[in-house]
């Protein structure tokens, strides 16, 4: 049996994870599986309540006592700062060591996509965007706050040990998906320093990798060029700040935000599926948000516990949802979150 640990969060995440959840049980019923599904009440309404964020205790329950972590949105006008959000979604990242920021781009219906010839991009891409190091872990500090001679420094880590994991994942990910390429993403032209370890490791490591060819692209020209040819592109590897940035420019060119599911992975350890979006708090409570990265979240969770064909019936049930118009007013439909979840669950068994 597999125990699943549902976070809703805030804002429009309780609204999102509620159908990824009613998905995710039609699922269960449909395929027999043995997943426990079990709900967490972490967020900003618990830090408020209580002034905690997470405990010590909680992180290990969830590392011990579940297989995977389901979780909608964190974010909440009313705590300054998101420091909850920050406590938990970057907390458990940390945490549990989960390393790898795994971002699948997929265009499920061309009519979706703002590119001029997006049938050219059927394809979609892979983004390995390191998820424990970086620009993330918050090294170093202000001095003179507040004055006019403040100064800010904010560093920049990348470990041999953390860029070889990262870099090694997205090659055998290229590997088995028989992806021709990968590309690492950087800035070594202004940051020569990180920027000659992370080649060297990409170097090194891709070179176990003789039938996966590797070049390295620019991050600004990574930027325009996703825009311009995207279907050039497969599996990329990129740092955690860039991963950031430049999956919601992928995202977008798929359809929106509204679309993009992630996983925080350590393979053979952990897991936690999230939708790229966050609590959209001007949104909560309109019944408007869309539900579908939600429910991708939960096909990359199937797939991840070996539920090859569950998660597949998934992303087609979402597709079909597209295609026949059952969507939110984000992708210009007149659906509402319920609605879309509940069409979606409800088509499940029809599918592939
Ligand atoms: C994401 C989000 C987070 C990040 C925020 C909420 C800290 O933007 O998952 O992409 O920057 O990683
Ligand atoms: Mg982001």
């Amino acid at each position: 049996m597999a125990r699943i640990a549902v976070i809703p969060g805030d804002g429009i995440g309780v609204e999102v994870m509620a159908e990824a959840v009613r998905v995710l049980r039609r699922t269960r019923e449909l395929a027999g599986l043995d997943l426990e599904l079990r709900t967490w009440d972490l967020g900003a309404e618990r830090t408020l309540r209580e002034g905690v964020t997470i405990t010590e205790a909680e992180f290990e329950t969830l590392e011990g006592d579940y297989e995977a972590i389901l979780l909608g949105a964190l974010g909440d006008p009313r705590i300054a700062d998101d420091r909850h959000a920050r406590d938990i979604l970057l907390g458990l990242r940390f945490r549990l060591d989960l390393f790898v920021n795994f971002r699948p781009c997929r265009l499920l219906d061309p009519s979706l996509s703002p590119l001029r010839n997006p049938d050219r991009w059927s394809g979609g891409m892979e983004i390995f965007r390191e998820n424990t190091e970086g620009i993330y872990v918050n090294l170093g500090g202000r001095f003179k706050a507040g004055t006019r001679d403040e100064v800010a420094i904010h560093e920049d880590l990348s470990t041999w040990k953390g860029v070889e994991r990262i870099v090694r994942a997205a090659f055998s990910h290229a590997r088995d998906r028989r992806r021709p390429r990968v590309t690492l993403v950087d800035k070594a032209n202004a940051m020569p320093a990180s920027g000659a370890l992370w080649r060297r490791v990409f170097q090194e490591v891709g070179a176990d990798f003789p039938e996966v060819e590797r070049e390295a692209v620019f991050v600004d020209a990574m930027a325009m060029d996703l825009v311009r040819r995207p279907q050039r592109y497969g599996v990329l590897v990129t740092s955690n700040l860039f991963g950031d940035i430049l999956s919601d420019l992928a995202a977008v060119l798929t359809g929106g935000i509204g679309l993009a599911p992630s996983a925080n992975l350590h393979p053979g350890r952990h897991a936690l599926f999230e939708p790229v979006h966050g609590s959209a708090p001007d949104i909560a409570g309109s019944g408007t948000a869309n539900p579908m990265a939600a429910i991708l979240c939960v096909g990359l969770l199937l797939d991840h516990l070996g539920h090859v064909r569950e998660a597949r019936r998934v992303e087609e049930a979402v597709s079909l949802a597209i295609a026949e118009g059952v969507t939110t007013p984000d992708l210009e439909g007149t659906s509402s979150t319920e609605e879309v979840g509940g069409w979606i669950a409800d088509h499940l068994a029809n599918v592939a």
